[in-house]
């Protein structure tokens, strides 16, 4: 087979701050998804790219080559609307658990097809894994199907959904080239559009435990994704929400599937409520139902019945008793005030470094690590009550996870300013 284009012109071109042409990044992604294009070469695109960015043109373009090299799922035959959610990872975010059922059940269809955690942000599908019986693979038939019946769905995707998104991505992750604008905006949204959804509400995070800590990089990458989805004809909209302290109360696997559980039966942090609520208004409007009483279904069961539903499509058991840690520690207060700041990023590393995350794809987790919060910012506290609690089964692990939260939070006098980075929803940005 002739190729089209020479692999090193482009990598000139791209160095040299110039533009790609659609016919040169379709063949790219093609050749590199193919196997012609080394991974050598691919580093050196994507370092091109990470430091002269790309055009729109090329963005868009680059989006919907990798799109092309998977399946597109194909939602046409489905009775209802579907909307979807993405975040971009956070410490303690588990929004998707309540936020999926409680659209659901306003009879729209949530396709959530999730992956696992990496890193000090969790995944979805590993805090579900804690759920006795619980299975994240479906056929397509089982997704199908079960869209219909429940209306929400998380499960993993499969690997044919953007296959050039699954190479490029772990290419990224060991050349330095993640925290690219236009790398990560077509990597979510290859994901995303191929997954089919009619609409999209994307949680872009800013703050010490999101992947952009600059609340204006978070909004250019918010503008980016929003426009890629609107151009593919996907409704998108994005809230630019606070990821400067954990969010909730939990922070793991088990105990964020039970924090879900608390705000499905009306209670829980207030924080998780009210991220939950405004996501839940944004899909449902997107959806055709911009009048709906969201917090009604949270406070009358329906978001509850159908999350029951949900877990039990899958093979779950809503009502088993989560795991429990083999061990825990407790941190206590070491003077009284005020709680004044809390930062995600130690505590999101604390946890994985307890077993609640892996370092490696291949690794397993452990369901009952993690770290409960007894206290967040603004909080009064008396010296000898307990701060947080840390759990494993592995008490080797306490040392490494103690060492990082050093200095992650301050307690200070009443009157003190709270270093919380401000509301924790920012802006919403639309087309
Ligand atoms: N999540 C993704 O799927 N891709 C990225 O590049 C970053 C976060």
């Amino acid at each position: 087979m002739i190729e089209q284009f020479d692999v090193v012109d482009l990598i000139h071109t791209k160095r040299d701050r110039g533009i790609l042409s659609t016919d040169q990044i379709n063949w790219m992604i093609d050749a590199y998804t193919r196997g012609y294009i080394a991974d050598e070469q691919m580093s050196a695109m994507t370092m091109a790219i990470y430091l002269n960015g790309m055009e729109r043109s090329e963005i868009r373009d680059l989006t919907l080559a990798m799109v092309a090299t998977g399946e597109r799922l194909d939602f046409s035959g489905l009775s209802k609307k579907t909307t979807d959610k993405h975040s971009t990872g956070g410490v303690g975010d588990k929004i998707t658990l309540p936020l999926a059922p409680l659209v659901a059940s306003f009879g729209v269809a949530v396709p959530q097809l999730s992956g696992r955690g990496l890193g000090h942000t969790g995944g979805t599908l590993d805090k579900l894994e804690s759920i006795p019986g619980w299975r994240a693979h479906l056929s397509t038939e089982e997704f199908y199907s079960q869209l219909d019946a429940v209306g929400a769905v998380v499960c993993a995707a499969s690997a044919d959904l953007a296959p050039a998104d699954g190479k490029l991505y772990a290419l990224r992750d060991i050349t330095g080239t993640v925290e690219s604008i236009p790398l990560i905006a077509s990597s979510i949204m290859s994901k995303k559009i191929a997954e089919g959804t009619a609409a999209l509400v994307l949680d872009v995070k800013f703050g010490s435990g999101a992947f952009m800590k600059d609340p204006a990089r978070s909004r250019e990458l918010a503008e980016t994704m929003v426009r890629l989805g609107t151009d593919a004809g996907v409704a998108t909209v994005a809230l630019l929400t606070n990821m400067n302290v954990p969010l909730g109360l939990a922070i793991g696997n088990a105990n964020e599937v039970r924090e879900s559980v608390e705000v499905l039966a009306g209670g829980g942090p207030a924080d998780v409520i009210e991220l939950t609520l405004a996501l839940a208004r944004e899909m449902l409007a997107l959806a055709g139902q911009p009048d709906a009483d969201v917090e009604a279904a949270l406070a009358d069961g329906r978001a509850m019945d159908t999350w029951r539903r949900m877990i039990s499509a899958q093979g779950g058991d809503p009502s088993a008793a989560l795991p429990t840690p083999r061990e825990s520690h407790v941190v206590l207060a070491p003077s009284s005030g005020v709680l004044v700041s809390q930062e995600a990023l130690p505590f999101g590393v604390a946890a994985w470094r307890l077993g609640a995350g892996r370092a490696r794809q291949q690794d397993p987790v452990q369901h009952a690590a993690g770290i409960d919060l007894h206290a967040k910012p603004g909080d009064l506290v008396t010296a000898g009550q307990p701060l947080f609690t840390l759990h494993t089964d592995e008490p080797a692990r306490f040392d490494r996870a103690l060492e990082v939260l050093e200095g992650a939070y301050t307690i200070g006098s009443v009157g003190d300013s709270v270093d919380d980075g401000g509301p924790l929803i920012l802006d919403r940005v639309t087309a």
